[in-house]
């Protein structure tokens, strides 16, 4: 469907926790003050269901992310369940890449096309220190398994403070090149007060292009990630809500007040 100003929506980003098991700081409150209820929590039938509807609305390309998207149960089967709607071109996964060692090859055998996994340095006590608690090796040893199990391309987002030239960010692009993995560097976005930027190598950011939709863990129908704006699937029906979004998705984005990176993906 296209929007207002002439934009081609056929991107849905599916947000399917707000937990996480990594802190970053940039992210994630220390603790779980603000984390939603399960029951809130749309179920997996609920999350095929939108898709299903979305597709013949124009949506062919889903992105699973959360939060960290590999720590909710039975992940693989969502994959699974999306992957068997008729229409959808491709299938990503947003993750920080702890789990991935363990779940590659099984998202890659559900129909998993392809992962971006989050990664702002490569030194062990600085990834330790931005998570609040990670471990490094394991993001690597997700990364070779990734690549083994055929997913394909492999990016790496980078979140920068400022600029992609930073000590941190130049090793990250290194490491990227010597592994043959693809890198884009994000700079740190703040929702409440509007402050973001075109993502350098990649396709977020440029409000004038941007194809996008997102869906919250809750089913919130969300038509962009700097914006207040939702329309609730349950209230008022998947198409509806789909249709609304697609309608009152602004031409720019200004600031989101109700959300927080770590229940909208990024
Ligand atoms: N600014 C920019 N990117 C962010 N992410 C999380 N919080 C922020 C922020 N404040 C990114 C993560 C990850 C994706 C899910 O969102 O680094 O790559
Ligand atoms: Fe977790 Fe990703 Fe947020 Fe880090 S940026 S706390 S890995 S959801």
């Amino acid at each position: 469907m296209l929007d207002l100003y002439n934009r081609k929506i056929n991107y849905l980003r599916i947000s399917v926790t707000d937990r996480c098991n990594l802190r970053c700081r940039y992210c994630m409150p220390e603790d779980e003050v603000c984390m939603v209820k399960h029951s809130e929590i749309l179920t997996y039938e609920e999350i095929q269901q939108v898709v299903a509807v979305a597709v013949p609305l124009g949506i062919d390309k889903i992105r699973l992310t959360g939060g960290e998207p590999l720590v909710r149960k039975d992940i693989v089967q969502l994959v699974r369940m999306i992957a068997n709607v008729k229409g959808v071109k491709d299938i990503a996964i947003t993750t920080n890449g702890i789990l991935l060692e363990e779940f590659a090859i099984h998202l890659a055998n559900a129909g998993l096309h392809r992962v971006n996994i989050s990664l702002d340095t490569i030194d062990p006590e600085k990834f330790y220190q931005i998570t609040r608690g990670g471990d490094i090796r394991k993001v690597f040893e997700g990364i070779e398994a990734a690549s083994f199990a055929g997913l394909s391309p492999i990016k790496v987002n980078c979140v920068v403070k400022q600029s992609s030239d930073e000590p941190d960010a130049l090793a990250v692009k290194q490491y990227c090149m010597e592994n043959r993995l693809q890198v884009r560097f994000i700079s740190q976005m703040d929702l409440s007060t509007g402050h973001f930027g075109i993502v350098d190598g990649g396709t977020g950011g440029d409000c004038s292009h941007c194809n996008r939709l997102r869906l919250t863990p809750t089913g919130k129908m969300k038509p962009c990630l700097f914006s207040d704006l939702e329309y609730d699937i349950r209230e008022m029906g998947i198409q509806k809500a789909i249709e609304a979004a697609i309608f009152a998705k602004p031409e720019k984005g200004t600031v989101n007040l109700s959300n927080c990176f770590h229940n909208i993906g990024g």
